[in-house]
């Protein structure tokens, strides 16, 4: 037996996150619920994936043609049941092999654990297999009913349950492997004779036992496996649990995370051995930082490339690409396709955007960088901004090798600094400067003398300009 068919159930209407956004698709860790699913599902290498989808039908399937295109959706218009969303998605498939049926709100299973369950279900021949799970508070699942010989004889819901079954602590995960043959036949014998008048998935582990069929439950170690997300209070406990679980696989592959508890690291980021992460740091999306960098203390990346030995402090950036023993921050943001070459420097309170830094250049302190390209050894001093913006269009410019970029000067694109050139200080540079040349654009200097003494009298500054003699005034 192979596995053929995944079945994901998301149809449900999520009521209590209390959402305009459906609840498979709210995010933790970089991925939406069901993202995580399908990320588990994927490792299983499985040849159909069907998702049933429901309610926010039309932004569910957008999502899941993104990120996985190969799955099918199946829609169910009218909540009727597990069951119901099986027999749905089940509808125009010949069955065979194995399939797996499981939820679209579990985003802590992992694929060891599938792998696990369709392990023991193919070893033993069962017709159908439930993942189980022990859980401290059982409350909301369904419960694992064992006769004398410890084999699963059917699932209880707790709506259904007495009180000594609401006693038990083994639940179901929502997870099964079935013969898909054998689950198609019984599939269509559900009834809606239950507290909620639904067509429960759970009831076919009873009609299939009935008919002679051989089930397994394949209890789990861990329980935060089967975590299913109904409100945003179990939205904030998986995003955490999930927080742990990613920090603590990166510090055994070689990270350094100095204060755990404040650092998140999205499962779709990649970081390698000897990064250090500083406190109040989140690493976002498809960012990748090489080893030996430095990032935080409270710092955010979100889909940027980080080579080795950088270092970024307290700065946010997005979809920058920073080089080689590169410093960014405190205080500083890179915005998309900021791109800083090896060994530049980004000082504090600068904002880049669309720009290329190169080898060895610096923007040190309070400047913005528009659609820039800036060449090695350069130094754009204090406060220099790129003029980039008439009001209607965006400007380029272009610094070459080694130049002085006086402090606050006004690059007013489109304009072209020549390698070497020097402007000076205040300057408002509108005009290209060759190479070699100094671009001098600022008044000349001016100083109309005892204007204070005649202007400003009885003031502190009259009174300790009157300090000086009239020579000394004179300068
Ligand atoms: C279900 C199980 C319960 C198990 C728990 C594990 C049943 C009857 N109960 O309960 O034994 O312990 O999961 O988390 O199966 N869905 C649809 N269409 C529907 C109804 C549900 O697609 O008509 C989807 C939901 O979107 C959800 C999944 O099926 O992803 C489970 O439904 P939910 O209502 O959350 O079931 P639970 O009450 O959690
Ligand atoms: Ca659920």
């Amino acid at each position: 037996m192979s596995l053929e068919t995944v079945v994901i159930l998301a149809a449900g209407e999520g009521t209590r996150m209390k959402s305009s956004t459906p609840k498979v698709l709210h995010p933790i860790a970089g991925r939406t619920l069901v993202g995580h699913v399908l990320n588990a599902v994927d490792a299983l290498a499985p040849k159909n994936v069907r998702v049933v989808v429901g309610a926010g039908r039309e932004q569910v399937e957008a999502h899941i043609a993104e990120i996985a295109p190969k799955a099918v959706t199946v829609f169910q218009e009218k909540r009727g049941g597990t069951g119901h969303a099986t027999q749905l998605a089940l509808a125009g498939l010949t069955p065979s092999g194995t399939i797996l049926v499981l939820a679209g709100d579990t985003p802590m299973l992992t694929g060891t654990s599938l792998s696990q369950l369709l392990a023991e279900h193919h070893a033993g021949g069962f017709t159908a297999s439930v993942m189980t799970a022990e859980h401290p508070d059982p409350t909301g699942y369904g419960r694992i009913i064992r006769g004398d010989d410890a084999s699963l004889l059917r699932i209880v819901e707790e709506r259904d349950a007495d009180e000594i079954q609401r006693d038990i602590i083994e639940v179901n995960s929502g997870v099964y492997a079935f013969d898909a043959a054998k689950l198609a036949s019984a599939i269509g014998k559900l009834k809606n004779d239950n507290s909620q008048g639904e067509l429960y998935l759970t009831d076919v582990i009873e009609i299939l036992r009935n008919e002679g069929g051989k089930i397994a439950a394949v209890l789990i170690d861990d329980f935060i496996e089967i975590l299913g997300v109904n409100d945003r209070v179990q939205l904030a406990e998986s995003a955490s649990l999930l927080r742990d679980r990613i920090n603590e696989d990166l510090m055994k592959s070689g990270v350094t995370i100095v204060d755990p508890l404040s650092t998140w690291v999205d499962a779709t980021a990649t970081i390698a051995p000897d990064v250090v992460l500083a406190p109040g740091t989140a690493i976002h999306g498809a960012t990748t930082i090489a080893s030996g960098a430095v990032i935080g203390p409270r710092t955010t990346l979100i889909d940027c490339t980080v080579a080795a030995n950088a270092r970024v402090l307290e700065s946010q950036c997005t979809e920058a690409v920073i080089g080689e023993g590169v410093n960014v921050g405190p205080y500083s943001y890179l915005r998309a396709g900021t791109k800083l070459l090896s060994g530049s420097k980004v000082g504090a309170y600068v904002e880049m955007k669309n720009a290329t830094l190169g080898e060895g250049s610096k923007v040190p302190h309070l400047s913005y960088v528009g659609d820039a390209i800036i060449g090695e050894g350069t130094n754009i001093g204090a406060a220099t901004i790129f003029v980039n913006y008439d009001g209607v269009e965006k400007h380029y410019s272009v610094v070459g090798d080694h130049v002085r970029i006086g402090s606050d000067s006004m690059l007013v694109a489109p304009v072209t600094i020549g390698d070497g050139a020097y402007t000076a200080a205040g300057s408002v540079i509108t005009e290209d400067v060759p190479a070699g040349a100094i671009g001098v654009g600022r008044a000349k200097q001016r100083n109309v003398l005892g204007w204070v003494l005649r202007k400003r009298p009885g003031t502190k500054s009259a009174e300790a300009a009157a300090r000086h003699s009239n020579d000394e005034q004179k300068g």
